[in-house]
Protein backbone atom coordinates (compact mmCIF):
# COMPACT_ATOMS: atom_id res chain seq x y z
CA UNK A 1 0.00 0.00 0.00
CA UNK A 2 0.95 3.45 -0.70
CA UNK A 3 2.45 5.80 2.48
CA UNK A 4 0.16 8.20 3.77
CA UNK A 5 0.57 11.97 2.09
CA UNK A 6 -0.63 15.50 2.50
CA UNK A 7 -2.76 17.27 -0.50
CA UNK A 8 -3.90 20.60 -0.69
CA UNK A 9 -7.91 20.45 -1.47
CA UNK A 10 -8.74 23.58 -0.69
CA UNK A 11 -7.74 27.32 -0.75
CA UNK A 12 -9.18 30.67 -0.07
CA UNK A 13 -8.29 34.12 1.25
CA UNK A 14 -10.11 37.42 2.41
CA UNK A 15 -8.61 41.09 2.11
CA UNK A 16 -10.28 43.93 3.72
CA UNK A 17 -12.11 46.78 1.50
CA UNK A 18 -10.15 49.71 2.58
CA UNK A 19 -7.28 50.14 0.51
CA UNK A 20 -4.37 52.29 2.17
CA UNK A 21 -2.02 53.70 -1.23
CA UNK A 22 1.21 55.37 -1.40
CA UNK A 23 -0.60 58.79 -2.04
CA UNK A 24 -2.55 58.26 1.06
CA UNK A 25 1.12 57.77 2.96
CA UNK A 26 2.22 60.82 1.44
CA UNK A 27 -0.06 62.55 3.51
CA UNK A 28 0.83 61.07 6.94
CA UNK A 29 4.64 60.56 6.84
CA UNK A 30 7.70 62.03 5.34
CA UNK A 31 8.11 59.54 2.79
CA UNK A 32 6.68 59.06 -1.11
CA UNK A 33 5.07 57.04 -3.79
CA UNK A 34 8.60 56.49 -5.81
CA UNK A 35 10.79 56.02 -2.88
CA UNK A 36 8.17 53.26 -1.56
CA UNK A 37 7.67 51.14 -5.04
CA UNK A 38 11.46 51.57 -5.75
CA UNK A 39 12.77 50.26 -2.50
CA UNK A 40 10.13 47.57 -1.91
CA UNK A 41 7.87 47.23 -5.05
CA UNK A 42 4.52 47.76 -2.81
CA UNK A 43 1.56 50.29 -4.47
CA UNK A 44 -0.99 49.89 -1.71
CA UNK A 45 -1.95 47.79 1.08
CA UNK A 46 -5.40 46.28 2.64
CA UNK A 47 -6.26 47.69 6.21
CA UNK A 48 -9.37 46.32 8.23
CA UNK A 49 -12.32 48.13 8.73
CA UNK A 50 -13.03 48.47 12.97
CA UNK A 51 -15.30 45.82 13.12
CA UNK A 52 -12.76 43.14 11.53
CA UNK A 53 -10.47 41.44 13.18
CA UNK A 54 -7.82 38.58 12.81
CA UNK A 55 -10.09 35.68 13.61
CA UNK A 56 -13.19 37.68 11.54
CA UNK A 57 -10.70 37.65 8.52
CA UNK A 58 -9.73 33.85 9.28
CA UNK A 59 -13.25 32.54 9.43
CA UNK A 60 -13.74 33.92 5.85
CA UNK A 61 -10.26 32.73 4.19
CA UNK A 62 -11.40 29.32 6.11
CA UNK A 63 -14.70 29.19 4.93
CA UNK A 64 -13.76 29.96 1.24
CA UNK A 65 -11.12 26.80 1.55
CA UNK A 66 -14.14 24.56 2.61
CA UNK A 67 -15.68 25.45 -0.21
CA UNK A 68 -13.75 24.97 -2.76
CA UNK A 69 -12.02 21.41 -1.05
CA UNK A 70 -16.40 20.32 -0.53
CA UNK A 71 -15.84 19.33 2.76
CA UNK A 72 -18.56 20.47 6.28
CA UNK A 73 -17.11 21.86 8.60
CA UNK A 74 -17.60 18.77 10.82
CA UNK A 75 -15.15 16.88 8.80
CA UNK A 76 -12.08 19.08 10.01
CA UNK A 77 -10.23 16.91 12.49
CA UNK A 78 -7.63 19.91 13.04
CA UNK A 79 -7.62 23.60 12.89
CA UNK A 80 -4.18 26.22 12.82
CA UNK A 81 -4.16 29.47 12.84
CA UNK A 82 -1.08 31.13 12.34
CA UNK A 83 -0.47 34.62 13.47
CA UNK A 84 0.97 37.32 15.52
CA UNK A 85 -2.31 39.64 16.15
CA UNK A 86 -4.31 37.08 17.54
CA UNK A 87 -8.06 38.79 18.57
CA UNK A 88 -6.59 37.63 22.41
CA UNK A 89 -3.49 36.68 24.10
CA UNK A 90 -5.86 33.53 24.97
CA UNK A 91 -8.38 31.70 24.01
CA UNK A 92 -6.70 31.02 20.40
CA UNK A 93 -7.82 32.34 17.69
CA UNK A 94 -7.80 29.16 16.27
CA UNK A 95 -10.70 28.20 18.99
CA UNK A 96 -12.78 31.25 17.91
CA UNK A 97 -12.73 29.98 14.11
CA UNK A 98 -13.30 26.80 14.87
CA UNK A 99 -16.61 28.17 16.78
CA UNK A 100 -17.67 29.97 13.70
CA UNK A 101 -17.52 27.45 11.12
CA UNK A 102 -19.04 24.55 13.41
CA UNK A 103 -16.39 22.34 13.37
CA UNK A 104 -17.34 20.86 16.40
CA UNK A 105 -14.78 17.46 15.75
CA UNK A 106 -12.01 19.59 15.64
CA UNK A 107 -8.76 20.19 17.87
CA UNK A 108 -7.39 24.09 17.65
CA UNK A 109 -4.38 25.65 18.32
CA UNK A 110 -2.07 28.90 17.05
CA UNK A 111 0.77 28.62 15.71
CA UNK A 112 3.79 31.74 15.96
CA UNK A 113 6.08 32.17 13.83
CA UNK A 114 5.91 35.33 12.49
CA UNK A 115 5.87 35.64 8.86
CA UNK A 116 6.85 32.09 8.87
CA UNK A 117 3.74 31.09 10.48
CA UNK A 118 2.23 29.44 7.64
CA UNK A 119 5.19 27.34 6.69
CA UNK A 120 5.27 26.39 10.29
CA UNK A 121 1.68 25.38 10.49
CA UNK A 122 1.85 23.50 7.08
CA UNK A 123 4.87 21.33 8.11
CA UNK A 124 2.87 20.58 11.82
CA UNK A 125 -0.25 19.79 9.71
CA UNK A 126 1.46 17.83 7.31
CA UNK A 127 3.11 15.74 9.70
CA UNK A 128 -0.10 15.10 12.09
CA UNK A 129 -1.61 13.88 8.90
CA UNK A 130 0.77 11.60 7.49
CA UNK A 131 1.23 9.99 11.34
CA UNK A 132 -2.22 9.45 10.99
CA UNK A 133 -2.97 11.53 14.02
CA UNK A 134 -5.79 13.31 11.91
CA UNK A 135 -7.47 13.10 8.40
CA UNK A 136 -8.62 16.25 7.44
CA UNK A 137 -6.91 20.09 8.71
CA UNK A 138 -7.70 23.42 8.31
CA UNK A 139 -4.46 25.76 8.45
CA UNK A 140 -5.04 29.14 8.39
CA UNK A 141 -2.67 32.57 8.39
CA UNK A 142 -4.27 35.38 9.25
CA UNK A 143 -2.74 39.11 10.15
CA UNK A 144 -4.00 42.59 11.29
CA UNK A 145 -0.79 44.49 10.94
CA UNK A 146 -2.25 47.68 11.16
CA UNK A 147 -3.26 47.30 14.60
CA UNK A 148 0.54 46.78 15.45
CA UNK A 149 2.33 49.23 12.99
CA UNK A 150 2.75 52.74 14.97
CA UNK A 151 1.41 54.89 11.84
CA UNK A 152 3.88 57.58 12.35
CA UNK A 153 6.55 55.33 11.68
CA UNK A 154 8.03 55.33 8.18
CA UNK A 155 10.33 52.72 8.48
CA UNK A 156 7.19 50.37 8.84
CA UNK A 157 3.76 51.90 8.20
CA UNK A 158 4.82 51.63 4.33
CA UNK A 159 5.18 48.05 4.52
CA UNK A 160 2.56 46.29 6.31
CA UNK A 161 -0.99 45.54 5.30
CA UNK A 162 -4.11 43.25 7.11
CA UNK A 163 -5.31 39.90 5.22
CA UNK A 164 -5.80 36.25 5.83
CA UNK A 165 -5.39 32.67 3.43
CA UNK A 166 -6.24 29.44 4.00
CA UNK A 167 -6.04 26.13 2.52
CA UNK A 168 -7.57 22.49 3.44
CA UNK A 169 -5.13 19.67 4.20
CA UNK A 170 -6.55 16.01 3.39
CA UNK A 171 -4.71 12.78 3.64
CA UNK A 172 -4.75 10.53 0.64
CA UNK A 173 -2.98 7.63 -0.62
CA UNK A 174 -1.94 8.78 -4.05
CA UNK A 175 1.38 11.08 -5.29
CA UNK A 176 2.22 14.22 -5.07
CA UNK A 177 0.81 16.73 -2.52
CA UNK A 178 3.39 17.98 -0.04
CA UNK A 179 6.77 16.64 -0.22
CA UNK A 180 9.46 18.26 1.98
CA UNK A 181 9.22 20.57 4.72
CA UNK A 182 12.44 22.57 6.33
CA UNK A 183 12.20 25.01 9.02
CA UNK A 184 14.97 27.01 11.03
CA UNK A 185 15.24 29.50 13.80
CA UNK A 186 18.44 31.67 15.07
CA UNK A 187 16.57 33.60 18.83
CA UNK A 188 20.08 35.58 18.36
CA UNK A 189 18.08 38.05 15.92
CA UNK A 190 14.89 37.90 18.26
CA UNK A 191 15.35 42.21 18.63
CA UNK A 192 15.39 42.72 14.92
CA UNK A 193 11.64 42.72 14.62
CA UNK A 194 10.02 42.95 17.28
CA UNK A 195 6.70 44.04 19.50
CA UNK A 196 8.28 44.58 22.86
CA UNK A 197 5.28 45.33 24.97
CA UNK A 198 2.10 43.15 25.64
CA UNK A 199 3.61 39.93 26.86
CA UNK A 200 4.95 38.88 30.24
CA UNK A 201 8.21 41.11 30.34
CA UNK A 202 6.57 44.32 29.51
CA UNK A 203 2.69 43.70 30.64
CA UNK A 204 0.95 46.88 29.43
CA UNK A 205 1.00 49.81 31.64
CA UNK A 206 0.62 53.74 31.29
CA UNK A 207 4.59 54.13 30.17
CA UNK A 208 4.45 50.92 27.76
CA UNK A 209 1.62 52.69 25.97
CA UNK A 210 3.16 56.13 25.86
CA UNK A 211 6.34 55.05 25.05
CA UNK A 212 4.89 53.44 22.11
CA UNK A 213 6.13 49.52 23.02
CA UNK A 214 3.17 47.77 21.94
CA UNK A 215 4.20 49.02 18.40
CA UNK A 216 6.61 46.62 16.00
CA UNK A 217 9.86 47.32 16.23
CA UNK A 218 12.09 46.70 13.06
CA UNK A 219 15.91 47.26 11.82
CA UNK A 220 14.79 46.84 8.00
CA UNK A 221 18.51 46.55 6.96
CA UNK A 222 19.75 43.19 8.62
CA UNK A 223 16.39 41.49 8.10
CA UNK A 224 17.35 42.77 4.34
CA UNK A 225 20.61 40.93 4.50
CA UNK A 226 19.27 37.94 6.64
CA UNK A 227 16.62 37.00 4.07
CA UNK A 228 18.64 37.38 1.21
CA UNK A 229 20.62 34.61 2.53
CA UNK A 230 18.07 32.66 3.98
CA UNK A 231 15.53 32.56 1.17
CA UNK A 232 17.80 30.81 -1.49
CA UNK A 233 18.84 28.02 1.17
CA UNK A 234 16.06 27.19 2.41
CA UNK A 235 14.83 26.61 -0.64
CA UNK A 236 17.49 24.71 -1.74
CA UNK A 237 17.36 22.58 1.08
CA UNK A 238 13.59 21.46 0.79
CA UNK A 239 13.92 20.99 -3.16
CA UNK A 240 17.27 18.84 -2.18
CA UNK A 241 15.29 16.91 0.40
CA UNK A 242 12.36 16.19 -1.89
CA UNK A 243 14.87 14.46 -4.77
CA UNK A 244 14.73 17.10 -7.14
CA UNK A 245 17.17 20.03 -8.48
CA UNK A 246 16.56 23.70 -8.12
CA UNK A 247 15.76 23.89 -11.95
CA UNK A 248 13.13 21.67 -11.75
CA UNK A 249 11.16 23.87 -9.91
CA UNK A 250 7.87 25.53 -11.86
CA UNK A 251 6.83 28.06 -9.05
CA UNK A 252 8.20 29.99 -6.29
CA UNK A 253 5.33 31.94 -4.08
CA UNK A 254 7.95 33.32 -1.52
CA UNK A 255 7.01 35.34 1.48
CA UNK A 256 5.87 38.84 0.23
CA UNK A 257 8.28 41.19 2.28
CA UNK A 258 9.74 43.14 -0.30
CA UNK A 259 10.42 42.85 -4.27
CA UNK A 260 14.14 43.33 -4.04
CA UNK A 261 14.65 40.61 -1.29
CA UNK A 262 12.48 38.06 -3.62
CA UNK A 263 14.72 39.51 -6.61
CA UNK A 264 18.13 38.89 -4.90
CA UNK A 265 16.92 35.40 -3.81
CA UNK A 266 15.84 33.98 -7.58
CA UNK A 267 19.00 35.36 -8.46
CA UNK A 268 20.63 33.25 -6.12
CA UNK A 269 19.18 30.18 -7.49
CA UNK A 270 20.21 30.72 -10.73
CA UNK A 271 15.88 31.05 -11.24
CA UNK A 272 14.54 33.48 -13.92
CA UNK A 273 12.53 36.00 -11.98
CA UNK A 274 9.41 35.16 -13.85
CA UNK A 275 9.24 32.09 -12.16
CA UNK A 276 8.76 33.63 -8.47
CA UNK A 277 5.04 34.50 -7.78
CA UNK A 278 4.39 38.43 -6.81
CA UNK A 279 1.51 39.93 -5.35
CA UNK A 280 3.09 42.46 -2.91
CA UNK A 281 2.13 45.59 -4.66
CA UNK A 282 -1.30 45.24 -4.11
CA UNK A 283 -0.89 44.29 -0.59
CA UNK A 284 2.22 44.62 0.88
CA UNK A 285 3.74 42.27 3.75
CA UNK A 286 0.58 40.48 5.57
CA UNK A 287 3.47 38.27 7.90
CA UNK A 288 2.06 34.97 7.82
CA UNK A 289 -1.03 35.62 5.33
CA UNK A 290 1.18 36.63 2.83
CA UNK A 291 1.97 33.09 1.40
CA UNK A 292 -1.35 31.38 1.73
CA UNK A 293 -2.68 34.73 0.14
CA UNK A 294 -0.57 34.27 -2.73
CA UNK A 295 -0.70 30.67 -3.46
CA UNK A 296 -4.67 31.09 -3.55
CA UNK A 297 -4.33 33.59 -6.16
CA UNK A 298 -1.28 31.54 -8.26
CA UNK A 299 -4.03 28.88 -8.54
CA UNK A 300 -6.81 31.05 -10.03
CA UNK A 301 -4.73 32.51 -12.02
CA UNK A 302 -3.79 29.37 -13.72
CA UNK A 303 -0.19 29.59 -12.15
CA UNK A 304 -0.17 26.04 -11.16
CA UNK A 305 -0.60 22.95 -13.28
CA UNK A 306 -1.25 19.81 -12.17
CA UNK A 307 2.20 17.87 -11.65
CA UNK A 308 4.18 21.02 -10.80
CA UNK A 309 6.82 21.53 -8.26
CA UNK A 310 6.01 24.36 -6.42
CA UNK A 311 8.00 25.86 -3.55
CA UNK A 312 6.76 28.59 -0.22
CA UNK A 313 9.41 29.85 1.30
CA UNK A 314 9.07 32.39 4.19
CA UNK A 315 11.21 34.33 6.85
CA UNK A 316 10.14 36.77 9.47
CA UNK A 317 10.78 37.48 13.16
CA UNK A 318 12.13 35.25 15.32
CA UNK A 319 13.84 35.36 13.40
CA UNK A 320 12.12 32.09 11.54
CA UNK A 321 12.23 30.55 8.02
CA UNK A 322 10.49 27.70 6.51
CA UNK A 323 10.05 25.95 3.04
CA UNK A 324 7.62 23.38 1.47
CA UNK A 325 8.01 21.67 -1.59
CA UNK A 326 4.87 19.90 -3.15
CA UNK A 327 3.73 18.37 -6.41
CA UNK A 328 0.66 20.89 -6.93
CA UNK A 329 -2.18 17.91 -7.59
CA UNK A 330 -5.44 20.09 -7.45
CA UNK A 331 -7.87 20.58 -10.72
CA UNK A 332 -7.98 24.16 -11.93
CA UNK A 333 -10.58 25.29 -13.09
CA UNK A 334 -12.43 23.38 -10.44
CA UNK A 335 -15.45 21.38 -11.57
CA UNK A 336 -18.99 22.79 -11.23
CA UNK A 337 -20.89 21.60 -8.54
CA UNK A 338 -24.62 21.38 -8.76
CA UNK A 339 -27.58 23.38 -7.22
CA UNK A 340 -28.83 20.85 -4.87
CA UNK A 341 -25.31 19.89 -3.56
CA UNK A 342 -24.64 23.28 -3.39
CA UNK A 343 -28.00 23.98 -0.99
CA UNK A 344 -26.50 20.63 0.97
CA UNK A 345 -23.12 21.98 1.81
CA UNK A 346 -24.57 25.20 2.75
CA UNK A 347 -27.34 23.42 4.88
CA UNK A 348 -24.97 21.76 6.53
CA UNK A 349 -22.71 24.79 6.97
CA UNK A 350 -25.55 26.46 8.80
CA UNK A 351 -26.58 23.29 11.37
CA UNK A 352 -22.57 23.62 12.19
CA UNK A 353 -22.57 26.38 13.17
CA UNK A 354 -26.06 26.73 14.97
CA UNK A 355 -24.76 23.04 17.21
CA UNK A 356 -21.77 25.46 18.76
CA UNK A 357 -24.05 28.72 18.85
CA UNK A 358 -26.57 26.54 21.12
CA UNK A 359 -23.86 24.96 23.02
CA UNK A 360 -22.28 28.56 23.89
CA UNK A 361 -25.87 29.81 24.79
CA UNK A 362 -25.64 26.78 27.15
CA UNK A 363 -22.67 28.02 28.79
CA UNK A 364 -23.88 31.58 29.24
CA UNK A 365 -27.17 29.98 30.78
CA UNK A 366 -25.08 27.47 33.46
CA UNK A 367 -22.47 30.92 34.42
CA UNK A 368 -25.84 32.63 35.24
CA UNK A 369 -27.22 30.18 37.70
O1 LIG B 1 8.50 40.11 6.95
C1 LIG B 1 9.76 40.47 7.34
C2 LIG B 1 9.68 41.86 7.77
N1 LIG B 1 10.51 42.85 7.25
C3 LIG B 1 11.21 42.90 6.10
O2 LIG B 1 11.29 42.01 5.32
C4 LIG B 1 11.92 44.18 5.83
C5 LIG B 1 13.27 43.99 5.19
N2 LIG B 1 13.90 45.25 4.89
C6 LIG B 1 13.52 46.03 3.86
O3 LIG B 1 12.64 45.66 3.10
C7 LIG B 1 14.26 47.32 3.62
O4 LIG B 1 15.41 47.36 4.44
C8 LIG B 1 13.41 48.58 3.86
C9 LIG B 1 12.32 48.66 2.81
C10 LIG B 1 12.77 48.53 5.25
C11 LIG B 1 14.28 49.82 3.74
O5 LIG B 1 14.94 49.86 2.48
P1 LIG B 1 16.50 50.16 2.40
O6 LIG B 1 16.85 50.19 0.99
O7 LIG B 1 17.20 49.17 3.28
O8 LIG B 1 16.55 51.63 2.97
P2 LIG B 1 17.47 52.19 4.15
O9 LIG B 1 16.94 51.72 5.47
O10 LIG B 1 18.89 51.95 3.81
O11 LIG B 1 17.19 53.73 4.01
C12 LIG B 1 17.65 54.48 2.88
C13 LIG B 1 17.21 55.91 3.06
C14 LIG B 1 17.54 56.47 4.44
O12 LIG B 1 17.86 57.82 4.27
P3 LIG B 1 19.40 58.32 4.25
O13 LIG B 1 19.95 57.89 5.57
O14 LIG B 1 20.01 57.59 3.10
O15 LIG B 1 19.27 59.80 4.06
C15 LIG B 1 16.25 56.35 5.20
O16 LIG B 1 16.13 57.27 6.22
O17 LIG B 1 15.78 55.97 2.94
C16 LIG B 1 15.24 56.60 4.10
N3 LIG B 1 13.94 56.02 4.35
C17 LIG B 1 12.82 56.46 3.79
N4 LIG B 1 12.58 57.44 2.91
C18 LIG B 1 11.32 57.62 2.49
C19 LIG B 1 13.64 54.97 5.17
N5 LIG B 1 12.33 54.71 5.12
C20 LIG B 1 11.79 55.61 4.27
C21 LIG B 1 10.48 55.86 3.81
N6 LIG B 1 10.31 56.86 2.91
N7 LIG B 1 9.44 55.11 4.20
Amino acid sequence: MKARTTQIVGWGKYVPERRLTNQDLEGRVDTSDEWIRSRTGIRERRIVSQEETSATMAIRAGASALRVAGIGPRRIDLIIVATITPDHPFPSTACLVQAALGAGRAAAFDVGAACTGFVYALGVANDMIRSGTYDNALVIATETLSRIVDPMDRNTCVLFGDGAGAVVLQATRGDGGILSVSMGSDGSGAELLIQPAGGSRFPATRETVEEGLHYMRMNGKAIFRFATHVMPRATREVVRKAGFRVEDVALVIPHQANVRIIEAAMKRLHLPPDRAYLNLERYGNMSAASIPVALCEAIEEGRLKQGDLVVLVGFGAGLTWGSVALSWTAPWPLEKVSWGHRIWRRLGFRWAYWRLLLRRLSYRILRRR
